[in-house]
């Protein structure tokens, strides 16, 4: 029997399998967040000498990159990158997904939004029928916090803050529990609206590409 980590370990293994064509001279890899993200850098450190360099969504990534030699670029500097690369804490069969566990949600949809594909890698527990049971993480300006509150309860959602917990760009996070989520790209887009959100952890607009989910039995692709 697998453990968790040896199937997060597995899906970023597949990834890097599926990028290998992909690492040239000018490429520049997109990079996400988390325990998984951390596996598929640490595999990406062996092939650095044959790609350009990463941008990172978090200062987090950003340090374990530079850490193991990879230049990490400001993506100001970047015009395009082949993929993207990064876990989830929720997907469904559409590769609609909620991202944001390790409230790195900003940063990650702007690095996704500019590159060419979105790799998901998670174990298959991440594979759900309907998206809401992780709570739904919003970034909000400190100073809106309440009146976004507000407006999640107004949608049937228990919003709470996330305590001690500041964001890469100086703003909280609300956890918004108990939300039904069957439109996913409409709520998505509703919470965009609200002023003082930075963004909400749903990618479902602009979802995943290709999801490679680990399982007792081998890697399940989707997409
Ligand atoms: C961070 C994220 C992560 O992708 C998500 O939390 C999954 O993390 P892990 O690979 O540790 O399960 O969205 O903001």
């Amino acid at each position: 029997m697998l453990s968790q980590q040896d199937l997060k370990q597995q899906a970023a293994d597949a990834a890097l399998a599926l990028i290998k064509p992909l690492l040239t001279p000018q490429a520049v890899i997109g990079v996400g967040t988390g325990s998984t993200a951390d596996l598929f850098i640490d595999g990406l450190a062996s092939y650095r000498s044959r790609f350009r360099g990463a941008v990172a969504s978090s200062e987090r990534s950003a340090k374990r990159l530079t850490g193991l030699g990879i230049l990490v670029l400001d993506l100001n500097e970047v015009q395009t990158m082949p993929v993207y690369v990064d876990g989830a804490d929720e997907i469904n069969s559409q590769l609609h997904m909620i991202k944001g566990g390790g409230g790195a949600l900003t940063r990650e949809k702007i690095v996704s939004s500019v590159a060419q594909q979105f790799i998901c890698i998670a174990d298959e527990s991440k594979l759900v029928d309907s998206l809401g049971h992780f709570p739904l993480p919003i970034e909000v300006l400190p100073m809106a916090r309440e009146a976004v509150a507000r407006v999640a309860r107004q949608l049937g959602g228990n919003p709470v803050l996330r305590e001690g917990f500041i964001t890469d760009n100086g703003n909280q996070i609300l956890d918004v529990h108990g939300l039904q989520i069957t439109q996913a790209s409409e709520m998505e887009r509703q919470l965009n609206n609200v002023p003082g959100v930075v963004t909400n952890g749903l990618f479902a607009i602009r979802p995943a590409d290709i999801a490679l989910l680990a399982t007792q039995q081998g890697i399940r692709r989707l997409g």
